[in-house]
């Protein structure tokens, strides 16, 4: 059965728009449950040390206030003695709030403190006076650059490919040749919506948890597995995401301190996060890359090097992959590529939309720009003529890309081929004008997962599965994929999500969704399908006898002869003679591994930008940005692009303005708050334009979907600092690009 197109690649509205307009959508702080005591989390002030006292009494004298919990108190059976994690979290032992004395980074949360009102609680952590023992601490990644160290411990360490050819030798022998380091600093996890769990306790000890998190499936398990519980006894439930971006991909510790409250006092309890703490929730780390290339006389690259160092905890190995891109987006015949984490004191790093890539890009993509002037190139060309026809890492060919055509409508578009190619040669007025160019390439994933369709005698379509929705527009391109396969409107469909009673999905992440929920909800449908069809024919004098599954389409709330579309029979009456109130399929999708063995799975994009830089005041407006995705079959229009004009302005706040700064002294991130970690406002953008090549891929999936959750911000930066080159003659290789550095 293949997939009409009467919803899937067109511009449907988002089918959850009115229920988050008019608010009743509910997020995780929102839920009315009975009896609700409130807890706050205290933080520490310090970065390493040992508490030496928690001064509870004072606090547990104020009337209503029920618990302060902290390592003193806190019990044993429910908190990671047993320390598990999941299969994709990093190589060693998970954080466990409140486990014992041990300060391991500054706001590690220390206490809670739960009351009967939100503002007690508030006001009693306030007071709650924690003595520590200060111990030296160590928190920056460029005091560390020779302490580096291969990652070997995680599971999901990412390690480089081999080296392939003689990068040392070549570069030696290279035309031109280029060296530099490349540097961004920390960013935290800011989605508007705070982290919050809010615990519903029932009379028989069972919980309903609803957790801020891309994965309730992988919450649950967390629960279970810390508290000792059996997953029948722990429902946790996410209909809606105020924003996440990797931050919600491993629970976060409001959601064990809620159990462990809501266990302990028997009763329901809700932890929210304050803006403050969410600077304590995992960030992109600080790196630091390293890039070495060189250039054969005809302008193709001879050489490429490409070296990391970033942080990590003490007590996890977290690593990013942000070199391997490096090894295939360009054709290159020797490569070599290392990378190396160095531990802090500080909480382990986590996924921040496109991780590694993002940072990986921005270093590549101002160095391929550098090369092409250093071996007088336009930076476009440069590209082109070293286009990567297959994957070199993995001797593969792509299974489908179709970056050159994105690179040729872009650069139409863009009016490339008008662009001088020496800076500061575009000017008006005081204010310099630059146009620079860059992209990147991001996997196609996809996992397994499971779903359900019931449909009701009426003719009314319910689909259900774990799965996330993190404003991407889940619940929208599940609905037009059920209703494209079943064939019915949009109206007569329900996607449903976010809670453990529904079929497994996995984590909301990756860009895989769309794939990975999408293709198990295409499966479940058709299942449902082949039982309609079996009905179908039951039925008195069935234009359907004999057909196969293959022969019949699904359309308009008929079932009909693909060959002979007048023989049809409607879906209702189907079900209604069947007797049956409603029929349900379910069904779980898998990839494909033999084409995975086969072909390398990749999006691709280009971005090009125009700044205008004032001369004067070394202030930067992206007046101009065209992101130009390949990113398989776009299955809505509008969410998609949604997607990548969000990515845009993560990329232009990335390139010019983000970055949590610590002061070493104190171990401490110094503007962990929205006044003072800069993100951009609506003035700051300007013309943003997205534009799709769309691919026929018929081996990534069935749906030929690659997912555009995080392609979107590749090369952003990138394109913004060549672009500031180009306008100022002035090379930045650390971000953002404050304005001082340009005057
Ligand atoms: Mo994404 S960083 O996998 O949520």
């Amino acid at each position: 059965m293949t997939i009409n197109t009467k919803y899937v690649g067109k511009a449907p509205n988002r089918v959850e728009g009115p229920a988050k307009v008019t608010g009743t959508a509910k997020y995780s702080a929102e839920f009315e449950v009975p009896n609700l005591a409130y807890g706050v989390v205290v933080s520490s002030t310090i970065a390493k040390g040992r508490i030496k006292s928690i001064g509870a009494d004072k606090v547990l004298a104020l009337p209503g206030v029920l618990q302060v919990f902290s390592h003193e108190n806190v019990p044993r059976q429910a908190w990671f003695d047993r320390a598990w994690k999941d299969d994709i979290a990093p190589g060693g032992s998970p954080f466990r709030p409140l486990h014992d004395d041990e300060v391991k980074f500054s706001q590690q949360p220390v206490a809670l403190v739960v009351a009967e009102t939100f503002e007690l609680a508030r006001y009693a952590a306030g007071i709650l006076e924690v003595e520590y023992k200060e111990e030296k601490h160590e928190t920056d990644i460029e005091q560390k650059r020779d302490e580096g160290h291969a990652p070997g411990k995680g599971k999901s360490g990412y390690k480089p490919p081999k080296s392939r050819g003689n990068a040392n030798k070549a570069l030696d022998e290279a035309e031109h040749r280029i060296r530099e380091e490349y540097i961004h600093g920390t960013q935290h996890h800011n989605p508007m919506e705070l982290y919050a769990s809010t615990v519903h306790y029932h009379p028989d000890g069972k919980l309903t948890i609803y957790d801020k998190t891309q994965g309730v499936y992988n919450c649950q398990q967390y629960v279970a597995k810390v508290f000792g519980l059996s997953k029948d006894d722990a429902r946790v439930i996410n209909l809606y995401n105020g924003g996440a971006f990797g931050s919600g991909l491993r629970p976060q510790y409001e959601l064990f301190l809620s159990v462990m409250a809501a266990l302990e006092l028997k009763r329901s309890v809700r932890v929210t996060l304050t803006r403050q703490q969410m600077f304590s929730i995992g960030h992109r780390p600080h790196t630091l890359q390293t890039l070495e290339m060189g250039t054969n006389p005809d302008g193709t690259l001879a050489a490429l090097k490409h070296y990391c160092l970033h942080e990590t905890s003490r007590f996890e190995e977290y690593t990013e992959n942000v070199v391997n891109w490096s090894g295939m987006l360009y054709q290159c015949d020797n490569v070599h590529l290392s990378n190396q984490v160095a531990a802090l004191d500080v909480y382990t790093p986590q996924d921040m939309r496109a991780p590694g890539a993002a940072t990986g890009s921005f270093a590549l993509e101002v160095a391929m720009d550098e090369m092409a002037y250093a071996a007088g190139l336009d930076p476009l060309d440069f590209r082109i003529r070293n286009y990567a026809e297959t994957d070199q890492s993995e001797n593969l060919p792509f299974s489908s890309k179709r970056l050159r055509d994105c690179y040729h409508l872009g650069a139409e578009k863009f009016c490339w081929s008008k662009r001088p190619m020496a800076p500061r040669s575009m000017r008006e007025g005081n204010r310099l004008i630059g146009w620079g160019v860059a992209g990147g390439v991001w996997d196609a994933q996809m996992n397994k997962a499971s779903a359900k369709a019931t449909i009701t005698a009426d003719g009314y379509l319910t689909v259900e599965s774990a799965a996330g929705e993190n404003g991407t527009g889940t619940y929208t391109i599940m609905t037009q994929i059920a209703a494209e396969t079943l064939g019915l409107p949009l109206e007569a469909v329900t996607f449903r999500l976010g809670d453990t009673n529904m079929p497994e999905a996995p984590v909301q992440g990756g860009s895989w969704t769309a794939a990975t929920v999408g293709t198990a909800v295409q499966k479940a449908c058709q299942a449902l399908g082949e039982k309609l069809l079996k009905l179908a024919q039951k039925m008195d004098d069935s234009p359907l006898k004999g057909a196969s599954l293959d022969d019949v389409e699904f359309v308009n709330g008929q079932l009909r002869l693909r060959t002979a579309p007048e023989q049809s029979v409607v879906l209702r009456d189907v079900l209604q003679t069947s007797g049956e109130r409603e029929i349900a399929a379910d069904s779980t999708a898998i990839p494909n591994l033999i084409n995975m063995a086969k072909y390398s799975m990749h999006s691709h994009n280009v971005v090009f930008a125009e700044v205008m830089v004032d001369e004067d005041l070394g202030t930067v407006h992206v007046s101009r940005v065209l992101n130009v995705c390949a990113a398989g079959r776009i299955l809505n229009q509008k969410t998609a692009r949604s997607q990548v004009l969000g990515s845009v302005v993560w990329g232009i706040s990335m390139a010019l303005m983000e970055e949590t700064v610590p002061d070493h002294r104190f171990g401490r991130y110094m503007n962990h708050n929205y006044a003072e970690y800069h993100i951009p406002v609506n003035a700051d953008i300007h013309n943003i334009e997205v534009l799709f090549v769309e691919e026929e891929d018929p081996y990534v999936n069935p749906l030929g979907v690659k997912g555009i959750g995080e392609l979107g911000l590749l090369g952003v930066a990138a394109a913004i600092t060549n672009a500031v080159y180009h306008a100022t003659g002035k090379r930045v290789r650390r971000l953002p690009i404050y304005l001082d550095k340009l005057l």
